[in-house]
């Protein structure tokens, strides 16, 4: 079986699907690789290494899909793209089917097998194929060194002959994966560190990283996580409440990362502009959140902005700052799901819609929308 591997067309986007180890492993398997010239170079990866690994290098997409039985992805296929597909192919991207569920009839008519890695779902057999858990984490360590390098002092306390320079403050929003990896790089550079999160179960992984768990205690937050480990939208008796803490919190941070999410809804609005006119001069705001809607106000995604003299990075393409680590990481992913669908005696991918993994993240087959969330309001 062709597989295919795309260079993404977004100009901000620098990942690449498959590494040249990846590609090692899934001509192991027993593929033939074709990789679109140029894909990996946002991520350092020449087309040499590629060849090296055993891949052929093609000039463009249509050479690199003619053929192809699978067609790896980092980020969801436009419609100019879709229509160029193979019929009967597979595809295996970061699909955003929420947020683009006008996508799903094009993978139907164009009869491709459409499988959307960030449905993958929060088990344990699933972890190694968690593309979300690999770049959530990237994303908090790098919306640290963001804030740093935008920050005007330091983060570690020092003290030198010409005297102290105090410590850094730091406040993270939502404590899930982006947020306890943004905890543990502030805490290695020495900030002071506090949280906070809707689900009562953070507060112990909070602390073990040696930051301090601030949070709004109600007898609604035995309802806040769902069954798959995911936060609730708050009350809005809650949601004041919470206002008011951090309203009160904010005031005495330098830095905060903000990372608050509810799958299939806006981001939460923690952070209000009456907050950010309390916060000291200088201080540095990160909005993981932006594109999401953003937990700030003010936040726009992609710009740096200042409001009230508090500096606000509405990153976007935040795991392109990283995309070295970020593509071997989503690589990886792709690779342990692949191997989990190929069949190496009959050399062709099984999508046994009786396995939990395949059912949660497979969108069309033959031809129709299958996904239960999407297949009623596709037809
Ligand atoms: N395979 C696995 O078992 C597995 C893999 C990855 C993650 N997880 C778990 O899944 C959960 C979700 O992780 P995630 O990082 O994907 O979450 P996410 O990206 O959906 O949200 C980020 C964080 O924001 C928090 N949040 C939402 N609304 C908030 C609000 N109003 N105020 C404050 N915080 C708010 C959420 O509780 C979450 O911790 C975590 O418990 C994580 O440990 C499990």
């Amino acid at each position: 079986m062709k597989l295919a591997v795309l260079k993404e067309k977004h100009a901000l986007e620098k990942r690449v699907a498959a590494s040249p180890d990846a590609v090692q492993k899934y001509k192991a398997l027993g593929f033939d690789v074709t990789v679109e010239a140029g894909a990996g170079q946002g991520a350092s990866f020449s087309d040499e290494a590629y060849r090296a690994g055993g891949a052929t290098i093609a000039p463009d997409a249509a050479a690199a899909l003619a053929g192809a039985g699978l067609v790896l992805k980092v980020t969801r296929p436009d419609a100019a793209e879709i229509a160029k597909l193979p019929a009967g192919a597979a595809l295996i991207a970061i699909l955003s089917p929420a947020a683009a569920r006008d996508d799903l009839p094009l993978y139907a008519t164009q009869k491709v097998d459409a499988l959307a890695m960030d449905l993958m779902p929060r088990i344990t057999r699933a972890q190694s194929m968690d593309v979300l858990s690999s770049q959530s984490n990237l994303a908090g360590y790098r919306a640290v060194i963001d804030a740093a390098a935008a920050f005007g002092r330091a983060f570690p306390m020092m003290m030198t002959a010409a005297g102290t320079v105090p410590p850094a403050r730091v406040m993270v929003m939502g404590a899930g994966v982006a947020g306890l990896q943004a905890i543990a790089t502030a805490r290695r550079l020495g900030a002071i560190v506090s949280a906070t999160d809707v689900r009562p179960v953070a507060k112990e992984q909070v602390e073990s990283l040696g930051a301090s768990f601030v949070m709004v205690e109600s007898e609604e937050l035995k309802q806040a996580e769902t069954a798959g480990g995911y936060a609730k939208e708050m009350s809005d008796d809650y949601k004041r409440r919470q206002a008011d803490l951090i309203a009160e919190t904010i005031k005495k941070q330098d830095i905060v990362i903000t990372t608050a999410l509810i799958p299939g809804r806006p981001a939460p609005r923690l952070v209000t502009d009456a907050m950010l006119r309390t916060m000291k001069p200088g201080s540095v705001i990160v909005d993981l959140a932006a594109e999401a809607g953003g937990n700030v106000e003010g936040t726009v995604t992609g710009k740096t902005v200042t409001c009230h003299g508090v500096t606000v990075l509405g990153n976007a393409h935040i795991t392109s700052s990283i995309a070295v680590d970020a593509s071997n990481l989503y690589a990886r992913n792709l690779l342990n799901f692949v191997t989990l669908l190929w069949d190496k005696d009959s050399r062709t991918l099984k999508l046994d819609a009786a396995d939990d993994i395949i059912k949660a993240v497979l969108l069309t087959r033959n031809g129709a929308v299958v996904h239960p969330s999407f297949a009623s309001a596709a037809a």
